[in-house]
């Protein structure tokens, strides 16, 4: 979603910088950008539908020497993607730029109609903008002009703002938007994470809601709501440029795959090496809701099966945001699980707080390290899995079901459900070999590739846990590769959407799960029996089941537990996905219309 970078130096590179910024903040997902950048003769604007490159290409003519600029990058949401609705905006003696939504900007645009001001954009961000600049004609005051409009503007912000008569200070605040402070010896910046800022610093300080940075090339200094200065911690950044490269990968995304066997192996030896979570008392909850998005709610559900299964405890897993509007039903002995990648995802901080209010206990499993969530929950559980650059994730989700495995096995030794740790150990510790060998089948995911990419429907079918994996499978092919993809419980297809069934129709069937496997079988030959081109994904213990007899194609994974199956298998989705995406020629680490960060509701 939008990403903004404001950046004052000493020198006069502020645009290049700026720049460069921005594209570190590409992944985050956006229509257009722009770019306002102080000059002896006011300040310039300049704004690109499209790509960046869109934007370098029309400063390219222009001379940009100049020692202040904000930039950023626009995901749509009032206003079609276009030059006008790109930001900065600009009203009267204001120029900002902004993340979020304005909830209330109908009625403040009504107010400021009624006042003289009119409008250009159809954006709730441009009423912003005005906004402040009301507010600043009240209020001479700079910051109590910010302060003042901040508390009449409803919905979540991060603004970088400049006044026209101080081009080189950016004034910044935020509220439920991700918003930093960036230290370097050339200059500050107030950037929308830390991405953008690497290649120049480490140096970094969270805004809090209800706080205000003025930010010149040389000081920082920062207030609270009544303007008192306060003083703040600065932060050192473990993340480093390097980890923002693809490394020689054709995509991040596919860097990112490769990553998971260490990310994984990692996660299971810090457990067994010093289980920071044992600290959550499990016989203390009779229940546990797991609140999520996407991908992260695809791990949830392999929780929730882990779980419920294994440490008895029953849980009820809903979208998030579903569940900030719902009658959740929390008691004191509820424990309330949130699942974020990013750390930042609008809904699912909703209902974080939500529950916390009603007196819930909050585990995030979050890998952004000081994310909001990661900072509002009572008991953040870090994946660590590292810069997520792709907008669809990978090693996010895997790292999710690898915490969610190592929940389960806690919850089952407080609660003396364990019969043989040290079977469990080894297994687990062996999940990098095994992840290996999956990643390894490059060749056989992309003859699946070339049977299925130019179809235009396609079905995932399983059972179980099997039916949590298709969910995630359906929603990586559909995503990178726009192809129409289903994920259907495999028993469940016969109640109507088995009419969808034709002559060739692709079905990648899952039966991983032992139970289950004849099961599956047999809702595969009824799809078989109607023409279905089966892709069947199974593990090496059943090798010599008769595939020939209702398989296209097989996929061969090595067998593991419950706790780690799901890890291996939508690795081999994940291929099978980003391969398919590759021969339609999709823009594979930026799918149109798609954020990384989903920072409105
Ligand atoms: C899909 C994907 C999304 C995210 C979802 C939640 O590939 O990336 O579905 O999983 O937007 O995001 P986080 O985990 O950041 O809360």
């Amino acid at each position: 979603m939008c990403g903004i970078i404001g950046y004052t130096t000493k020198k006069n590179n502020s645009v290049e910088v700026a720049l460069a910024g921005l594209k570190n903040l590409e992944y985050r997902g956006y229509d257009s950008s722009g770019i306002a950048f102080s000059t002896p003769d006011g300040l310039k604007m300049v704004k690109a539908k499209g790509k960046i490159s869109n934007l370098e290409e029309k400063l390219k003519s222009m001379d940009t020497t100049s020692s202040c600029a904000i930039a950023h990058t626009r995901w749509a949401t009032h206003g079609e993607p276009n030059e006008t609705n790109a930001h900065p905006h600009k009203v009267g003696k204001i120029t900002l730029v902004h993340n979020g939504i304005i909830e209330n900007y109908a009625t403040l645009k009504k107010e400021l109609i009624k006042k003289g001001y009119t409008f250009a954009s159809e954006t709730d961000t441009e009423v912003a903008t005005a906004y402040i600049d009301y507010c600043f004609s009240l209020e001479k005051n700079k910051l109590q002009a910010i302060v003042n409009a901040c508390k009449a503007i409803r919905g979540s912000y991060a603004f970088d703002i400049i006044f026209e008569d101080e081009p080189n200070t950016i004034y910044a605040t935020r509220k439920d938007s991700p918003l930093i402070v960036g230290y370097s010896n050339e200059g500050n910046f107030a950037a929308s994470d830390i991405s953008a800022i690497l290649a120049y610093t480490n140096k970094y300080t969270l805004i809090q809601e209800g706080e205000y940075a003025r930010i010149t090339s040389s000081v920082v200094t920062f207030y609270n709501e009544n303007l008192q200065e306060i003083s703040k911690e600065i932060k050192t950044a473990t993340w480093d440029a390097a980890q923002y490269q693809k490394n020689g990968y054709d995509h991040f995304m596919l860097k990112e795959i490769y990553e998971q066997p260490k990310v994984v192996q990692d996660i299971f030896e810090r457990y067994f090496d010093d289980c920071t979570y044992s600290d959550i008392d499990f016989t203390k909850f009779d229940k546990i809701h797991i609140v999520a998005c996407g991908s992260a709610m695809h791990a949830a559900l392999i929780g929730k099966y882990l779980l419920q299964t294994y440490a008895k405890i029953p849980v009820t897993t809903e979208i998030a945001s579903e569940y900030r509007y719902s009658e959740s039903l929390i008691t004191p002995t509820t424990l309330l699980i949130v699942v974020s990648q990013s750390g930042e995802t609008a809904d699912t901080l909703a209902a974080l707080r939500l529950a916390k209010e009603q007196g819930a206990f909050v585990v995030g499993i979050v890998n952004a390290v000081g994310s909001t969530i990661a900072r509002e929950v009572n008991k953040c559980i870090y994946t660590y899995a590292g810069p997520e650059i792709a907008v669809a994730t990978t090693k996010g989700y895997t790292s999710q079901v690898a915490i969610f495995s190592t929940l389960a096995l806690n919850a089952m030794k407080q609660k003396g459900l364990i019969e043989d740790e040290n079977a469990i150990k080894d297994e687990l510790l062996s999940i990098k070999d095994k992840l290996d060998y999956t990643l390894s089948l490059r060749d056989t995911y992309l003859d699946i590739a070339k049977d299925i990419y130019n179809h235009n429907d396609l079905f995932f079918i399983g059972r179980g846990i099997d039916s949590a994996i298709c969910m995630e499978g359906s929603l990586k092919l559909k995503e990178i590769s726009y192809m129409h993809s289903e994920s259907y419980s495999a028993g469940e297809l016969k109640h109507g959407t088995i009419s969808l069934i034709e002559q060739g129709t692709p079905v990648i069937a899952i039966a991983t799960n032992d139970n289950l496997f004849e099961k599956t079988v047999s809702n595969i030959k009824e799809t078989k029996a109607r023409g279905s081109y089966t892709i069947f994904v199974t593990t090496d213990d059943h090798k010599d089941c008769h595939f020939e007899e209702f398989a296209d194609k097989t996929i061969i994974l090595p067998k593991t537990s419950d706790f780690t199956q799901a890890i291996l298998d939508v690795a081999s989705l994940q291929l099978v996905a980003y391969e398919t995406a590759k021969l339609r020629d999709c823009d594979i680490d930026k799918p149109r219309n798609l954020a990384k960060s989903v920072t409105v509701e």
